[in-house]
């Protein structure tokens, strides 16, 4: 019993073919994951699903009739909602607004603000969101206003429910509690579509696996239980030529020499005397619950924050400048996996995004004659990481999230930074590409930059990681390298903040 399907679609783009023939059932009672590496046609099909986009050719049938939704509104009234990957909330507006933008409840003239509130609250609350719903969408973080958006889909009551990478902005908690309303909503009968690159919390939660590769369907409706992820990967990935397993035996150049250091930090109600030093070559990890002063340590290296007592000091023994762009002059790299943080200019050109940050130093009518160079320097870290694009001269804003975000990566690397700063730097992106992307880090990290990686991805931290420190309630409480870095020895001290 099919719900919502879609058959043989295929959607292009100017000369780009996102969608080939790719095809998709909805169950009812089931979630189904739909996977793929970035720019495999996820989101595409997520949009023909949910009436966002009119298909090229290919048939979508509701209750096996076969239906065209006009908008996101049509596709509502029909049951199916969507929250899609790029969030679509109005930043000037409050939650309740955001919450109800077509159907409020009315009572006479007026907006029932009461009725809205009351049927809000309680989940928001279920979703772990526990602010005014005065509050402007724009004072949110980005992991509150994925809450804002699930909420606004689970309000219509959807008998589909569609949501594009749902948990690449919310923490272990959010994302926990999402994957537990997931699954009240499948046994209420509800048919969920999930798209994620996180295979663990597919595994955990999924019933069915439609794989997509260059747009086409190369893995339709399987059972989940007959699968492992080892499965699915080469499913996503596809015949690959053998990677070269060669830098693999290299010895670490971690050098003695301290590079960035701290002693003895404070900063009143966010840190308690951390004390960090990092070699040049050296990746150290930082980790806790939110709100644990790891991601602190990383405002205060930016220049984003100033220290209540204790010295911050770069490579060279030199202070951090105040302000984040003063520290990027220093040499300093932020890598954000915040998608609306990450500075990318959207109507501009690949080529020009990732020349940004070292073209800062440039004179103006020496840009212009380094066009070509930025452009070749473009193309090879196009290549290298797999950045899945017409050319590089196509727009930002016209690749998917994943290959979005692998731009911002190769923008910061080409700045060739003495100090690399990462925040969930491969959020949203693939599984083969995250591999990549690690191996680049690591490259930076042997030319002599400094790396202070932040993560909530835990395998990320164990594996691209030297060593990692786990802060709680603003202080360092473990050092963990070698044989005691495990994701079971992280997740018990960040909770209990006991490192013995
Ligand atoms: N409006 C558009 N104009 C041009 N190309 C587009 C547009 N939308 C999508 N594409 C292209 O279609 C392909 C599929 O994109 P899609 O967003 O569906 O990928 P995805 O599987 O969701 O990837 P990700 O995991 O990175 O989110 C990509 O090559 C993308 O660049
Ligand atoms: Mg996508």
């Amino acid at each position: 019993m099919t719900v919502l399907s879609a058959q043989n679609i295929t959607k292009t783009y100017g000369g780009v073919t996102a969608l080939a023939d790719g095809s998709l059932n909805v169950e009812p009672g089931s979630v189904h994951a739909l996977l793929g590496e970035n720019g495999a046609g996820k989101s595409t099909m997520v949009k023909v699903l949910s009436g966002t986009i009119r298909p090229d050719s290919g048939t979508l049938t509701l209750d096996g009739s076969p239906v065209a939704f006009h908008s996101t509104a049509d596709a509502v009234g029909h049951g199916v909602a969507v929250v899609s990957q790029e969030l679509n909330l109005f930043p000037d507006l409050d939650i309740i607004a955001n919450l109800f933008p077509l159907r409020e409840p009315r009572r006479g003239p007026f907006l029932n603000r009461g009725a809205m509130v009351e049927a809000a609250r309680p989940i928001l609350s279920e979703l772990g969101l526990n602010v005014d719903l005065r509050t402007l969408v724009r004072e949110l973080s980005l992991g509150q206003r994925q809450l804002v958006e699930i909420c606004r889909a689970l309000l219509t009551k959807p008998r589909v429910l569609i949501l594009d990478e749902p948990t690449s902005a919310l923490d272990r908690d959010g994302s926990d509690r999402l994957l537990g309303i997931l699954q009240v909503l499948r046994d209420r009968q509800v048919g969920v579509v999930f798209v994620s690159h996180i295979l663990e919390e597919v595994m955990q939660l999924c019933d069915t696996i439609t794989v997509l590769r260059d747009g086409r369907t190369v893995l339709s409706g399987a059972d989940r239980a007959n699968l492992e992820i080892d499965d699915i990967v080469s499913a996503m990935l596809g015949p690959r030529p053998e990677a070269v397993a060669a830098a693999e035996a290299a010895p670490r150049t971690v050098r003695s020499e301290i590079e960035l250091n701290l002693r003895d930090v404070s900063v009143d109600d966010v840190l308690t005397g951390v004390n960090l030093q990092v070699h040049a070559g050296e990746i150290v990890g930082v980790t806790g619950l939110a709100g644990a002063g790891h991601l602190a340590v990383l405002e205060l290296v930016a220049g984003l924050r100033r220290p209540t007592s204790g010295t911050v000091r770069l490579p060279g023994d030199r202070p951090v400048p105040r302000g984040l762009r003063r520290a990027i002059g220093a040499g300093v790299a932020v890598v954000s996996g915040d998608r609306r943080g990450r500075g990318l200019m959207l109507d501009q050109p690949i080529w020009q995004n990732i020349g940004q940050v070292r073209s800062v130093g440039l004179s103006r009518d020496g840009l212009v004659v380094r066009g070509g160079a930025l452009r070749n320097r473009a193309r090879g870290h196009v290549d290298r990481l797999r950045i899945r694009c017409r050319d590089v001269e196509q727009r930002v804003g016209l690749l998917s999230g994943g290959n979005q975000q692998k731009v911002v990566l190769a923008k910061w690397l080409d700045a060739s930074p003495t100090v690399l700063l990462l925040d969930d730097p491969t959020r949203g992106v693939d599984v083969g590409a995250k591999a990549e992307i690690h191996d680049l880090i690591r490259t930076a990290a042997d030319d002599g930059a400094v790396v202070l990686l932040a993560s909530t991805d835990l395998e990320e931290l164990t594996t691209a990681c030297d060593r990692v420190l786990v802060f709680h309630r603003g202080r360092v409480v473990a050092h963990l390298s070698g044989s005691d870095l495990d994701q079971h020895t992280i997740v018990r001290i960040s909770n209990t903040g006991n490192g013995n």
